[in-house]
C-alpha cells in the first residue's frame, strides 16, 4: 500500500480540476506553505498540520460548483478560475467581475437580466459559496483524521487579516495561524504560476495588512530571491509533494483508511452535480456484488470496489453546464464529456501500485464492439473486471434521474442492457447484476 501522503498528494490533482485550476496547483501550494511555515518557525505539530491542510485544501470545492454556476451561469470552472485573480473583498471589483462572467456565451439582454438578478451585496454571495467549501473541506479533513488544526486551517483558508474575508469574518490574530499561511500561500501560487513570483509578490503587497499577515507577509518577501526555491515549485507535483511531507513515517495506508479516502473522493465527485449523488458509492456497491457473484479474487473484487468509487474521478473536470443541461448535449459538450475517464486514468495512474484501479476505473465507458470511449477499447482489449465496472455503471446512470429524463426501474434497466448485450456490454456481467441484485432483494426481504 502506498502512503498517505502518496495517495493524497496524487488525488489533489482532482481537486484542482474541480477549481479550474493547471494541474499541480494544491502540489506547489503545499511547497509554498511548508517553506513560509519553515521561515516562520512553526513547529512540528503545526507543519504536519499544514501539509495536510494545503493538499486538502480544495476538497469541499466541488460542494459550491452547482451554486456558482446556477448564480453565473457558464462554465463555471473559468469563473473559479477567473475570481482568483480579483480582490473580492473590493465591491467594484466584485462587479467588474460579475458583468464580465455573467452568461459570457449569452445575449446581452439574457446576461443583462441574469446580472440583475445576482445583484445584491457581493460579500453575501461569496460568502454563501465560501462556506459551502469551506465547512465541507473541514469536514472532510476531520473524517479522514487529520486533526483538529487540519481542519480549522481549511475552515477559516478565505478568511482575511483586516476582518473582510469569508464566510464568518474572523480578523486578525483570531484567524489560525496555519490559514494565514495557506491563504497567502494559494495566492502566491496561483499569481506566480502566471505571472511570475516578482509580480505574484506585488500583487500580495498591495493585500499586506487586508488580505495577508503582514508577517506571513514578510516570510514571503524572503523567498523573492531564492531561484532555486521558485525553480523547484515551478517544476514540482504530486510525487514531489509525497516527498515534502515534513515528519513522515512512511507508514504504508491499511486496508480500511485506503478504503476511507476512496470513499471521501467519491463524495467529493458526486457532489459535484445534483444528479449525480450517491453515484460512485452505488456503482462500487453494485461492482463488488458482481464481481462476488463471478467468484473473483478477494483481492481483485477490493480493487473492483475501490475502482468504483473513484471511476468518475475526472468529471470534477466537466462544468456543471455540461452536466446539469436540461437538453441534447452539442458536439464540442460531448468531447469535453468524453474527456472524464482519461483525467480519472491519469490521476490514478500516478499513485503507487494503483494501476490495476486506474485501468478498471478508466475503461467504464468503453464497449465491447469498441465504439466506447476514451480509448475504443475492443472485446479483446477489455478485462472481466472492466465490464463488470461498464455495467455497473451504466446499470446505475439508467436507474438514476437526469436532468432529461426520470430514472428506469430496475427490471427496465436490465432489460436495456439485454438490448445492447455482446454489442456493448458482456452477457456475464448482466448475468452476474441479475444474480446479485436477486440475492440482494431476497436478503433485504428475510
Ligand atoms: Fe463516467
Ligand atoms: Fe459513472
Amino acid at each position: 500500500m502506498p502512503t498517505r501522503a502518496e495517495v493524497l498528494s496524487a488525488l489533489s490533482y482532482a481537486l484542482d480540476l474541480v477549481e479550474g485550476q493547471p494541474t499541480g496547483h494544491a502540489a506547489r501550494t503545499c511547497l509554498i506553505a511548508l517553506e513560509l511555515g519553515k521561515l516562520l518557525g512553526l513547529d512540528r505539530h503545526d507543519m504536519q498540520s499544514l501539509y495536510f491542510a494545503a493538499i486538502l485544501k480544495d476538497s469541499g470545492c466541488s460542494n459550491n460548483s452547482a451554486r456558482i454556476h446556477k448564480i453565473f451561469g457558464g462554465d463555471e470552472l473559468l469563473t473559479k478560475r477567473n475570481v482568483k485573480f480579483i480582490d473580492w473583498s473590493r465591491a467594484v471589483e466584485c462587479v467588474r467581475f460579475g458583468a464580465a462572467n455573467t452568461l459570457p456565451e449569452g445575449s446581452a439582454l439574457a446576461r443583462f437580466r441574469k446580472f440583475l438578478n445576482n445583484l445584491g451585496p457581493p460579500a453575501k454571495v461569496m460568502n454563501e459559496v465560501t462556506l459551502a467549501r469551506c465547512h465541507r473541506g473541514a469536514a472532510i479533513a476531520s473524517a479522514l483524521g487529520l486533526g483538529r488544526s487540519t481542519a480549522e486551517a481549511i475552515r477559516s483558508l478565505d478568511e482575511h487579516w483586516d476582518g473582510k474575508g469569508a464566510p464568518t469574518g474572523l480578523q486578525g490574530d483570531s484567524i489560525p495561524v496555519l490559514s494565514r499561511v495557506l491563504s497567502l500561500a494559494q495566492t502566491l501560487e496561483i499569481f506566480a504560476w502566471t505571472f511570475g513570483p516578482h509580480q505574484a509578490l506585488d500583487v500580495l503587497k498591495r493585500r499586506r495588512g487586508r488580505w495577508f499577515d503582514p508577517e506571513v507577509f514578510s516570510a514571503a518577501i524572503a523567498t523573492e530571491s531564492d531561484v532555486a526555491f521558485w525553480a523547484r515549485v515551478h517544476a514540482s507535483g504530486h510525487a514531489e509533494a509525497a516527498a515534502a511531507e515534513p515528519y513522515p513515517d512512511h507508514a504504508p495506508l491499511k486496508p480500511i483508511e485506503m478504503d476511507a479516502i476512496c470513499g471521501t473522493f467519491a463524495m467529493i465527485v458526486d457532489a459535484k452535480s445534483p444528479y449525480t449523488l450517491g453515484h460512485s458509492r452505488r456503482v462500487s456497491e453494485l461492482a463488488v456484488g458482481i464481481g462476488k457473484t463471478l467468484d473473483m479474487p478477494t483481492d481483485l473484487v477490493s480493487d473492483l470496489g475501490r475502482a468504483g468509487l473513484l471511476h468518475d474521478l475526472g468529471k470534477l473536470g466537466v462544468p456543471n453546464s455540461i452536466l446539469d443541461k436540461p437538453d441534447r448535449l452539442t458536439e464540442p459538450e460531448m468531447v469535453r464529456v468524453r474527456e472524464h475517464p482519461r483525467q480519472s486514468f491519469a490521476i490514478l495512474a500516478a499513485m503507487p501500485r494503483f494501476s490495476r484501479i486506474a485501468d478498471i476505473a478508466s475503461t467504464h465507458h468503453e464497449r465491447l464492439d469498441g465504439r466506447g470511449y476514451w480509448q475504443g477499447l475492443g472485446r479483446e482489449d477489455l478485462g472481466l473486471e472492466s465490464c463488470v465496472m461498464t455495467v455497473a455503471d451504466v446499470f446505475d446512470a439508467l436507474t438514476s434521474d437526469r436532468p432529461y429524463r426520470k430514472g428506469l426501474d430496475p427490471d427496465t434497466a436490465i432489460s436495456t442492457l439485454w438490448s445492447e448485450a455482446e454489442t456493448a456490454f458482456d452477457p456475464v456481467c448482466i448475468e452476474a447484476l441479475s444474480a446479485h441484485l436477486g440475492r440482494s432483494q431476497t436478503e433485504l426481504a428475510a
